[in-house]
């Protein structure tokens, strides 16, 4: 057996355990392997960081509290459809550039569209995380929950009852992000297009970039990158007044990895049709907390002005009302708002 293969399947083992000791010799026997090797792949994982105690007398003990980012514990919590779907197709970076960055180096051919599509790529510390209109994403090492996916509306349809337009796919990864947090306790809500708030801090936004067929006119694939913060963390000045997070410092908190597998599934599912479209849309609305407030539009040309947030039409657009009583619909990407005092 390989080295990592070793590893991955005494961690699963490890985690079986649920914070009880689990004996090098019947880790050795069950995985066929010399007690060395096992003490070898218990220091592979305690290199990369996991929180292990070895006794003498007991074995290995995993603290159930470690939260590193893993493969196997994401997928072990997956919806069955999601873990169909997703499984071996988890891959988790300690550092990179970017998530959507990596998800990109994977798209070279119509191809692999396909061959990558429900692929997540995850870090724990992006370098270069992106956010929209060239803005950076923070992104500290193992305090939040970074990650893109790969999706290919082409080997969708082919399976899926109905897919969701694909110009909804950021208000629906919002929805997605927001019912698994909403499962977990939190009240999150949306500031549209895709900002998620919690008790008025942004702690999740969201980078969906697509891959256009010219010829076709047709997306080949699209990125959808998520950057959740999770863990309270010290945050460059411009962040302070900004920026939350989902627990404070200190705080018990449910694993990146539970948290991870929740977002995973309900994401998969609503691309792949499970509810209708008209429901998820409801849905963002409801979540959508400046429908009826006073905003500041920022086109992404040209001079801002201040409007009323009226309504999110059925694909997801803003509708508001300007000061000369014209309304208009603004589209994903195209503008950002500034929310006024109240
Ligand atoms: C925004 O708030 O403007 C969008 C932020 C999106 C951040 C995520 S983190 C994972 C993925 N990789 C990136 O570089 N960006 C997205």
């Amino acid at each position: 057996m390989k080295e990592k293969e070793t590893s991955k399947r005494l961690l699963q083992m490890l985690l079986e355990q649920n914070g009880n000791a689990l004996s090098g010799e019947k880790a050795a026997s069950d995985l066929n392997i010399s007690r060395v090797s096992v003490w070898k792949a218990i220091q592979k994982l305690k290199k990369e960081g996991y929180d292990i105690k070895s006794s003498t007398n007991k074995g290995y003990t995993l603290n159930p509290s470690s939260d590193i980012l893993n493969e196997t514990e994401i997928e072990n919590n997956l919806s069955d459809f999601a873990k169909k779907l997703c499984s071996g197709k988890i891959k988790i970076f300690k550092t990179i550039d970017s998530t959507n960055n990596e998800a990109k180096r994977f798209l070279n051919t119509p191809a692999d569209a396909k061959k990558f599509n429900a692929s997540f790529f995850f870090a724990e510390h992006q370098s270069a995380g992106r956010g929209r209109f060239f803005r950076t994403f923070y992104s500290p090492k193992e305090a939040g929950l970074y990650f893109s996916l790969i999706i290919c509306p082409e080997i969708i349809l082919q399976s899926a009852k109905k897919m969701p337009n694909i110009s909804c796919f950021t208000a629906i990864s919002a929805v997605a992000v927001c019912r698994s947090l909403r499962v977990l306790g939190f009240n999150p809500k949306i500031k549209w297009v895709n900002d998620i708030y919690l008790d008025e801090k942004k702690v999740c936004g969201i980078l969906s970039e697509a891959i256009i067929n010219m010829e076709s006119s047709s997306a080949q694939a699209v990125i959808i990158g998520i950057g959740i913060n999770v863990k309270e963390t010290n945050l460059p000045p411009e962040l302070k007044n900004k920026a939350g997070f989902l627990y404070k410092k200190d705080a018990v908190s449910i694993k990146r990895n539970i948290i991870a597998a929740f977002v995973i599934s309900n994401l998969i599912e609503m691309l792949y049709g499970f509810y209708p479209q008209n429901e998820l849309m409801a849905e963002y609305k409801d979540l959508s907390f400046i429908i009826g407030k006073k905003i500041q539009v920022l086109p992404f040309y040209g001079k801002s002005y201040t409007a009323t947030a009226v309504d999110i039409s059925p694909s997801g657009s803003l509708i508001i009302k300007t000061a000369n009583g014209e309304k208009q619909e603004l589209v994903s990407g195209e503008v950002s708002i500034i929310l006024n005092e109240p």
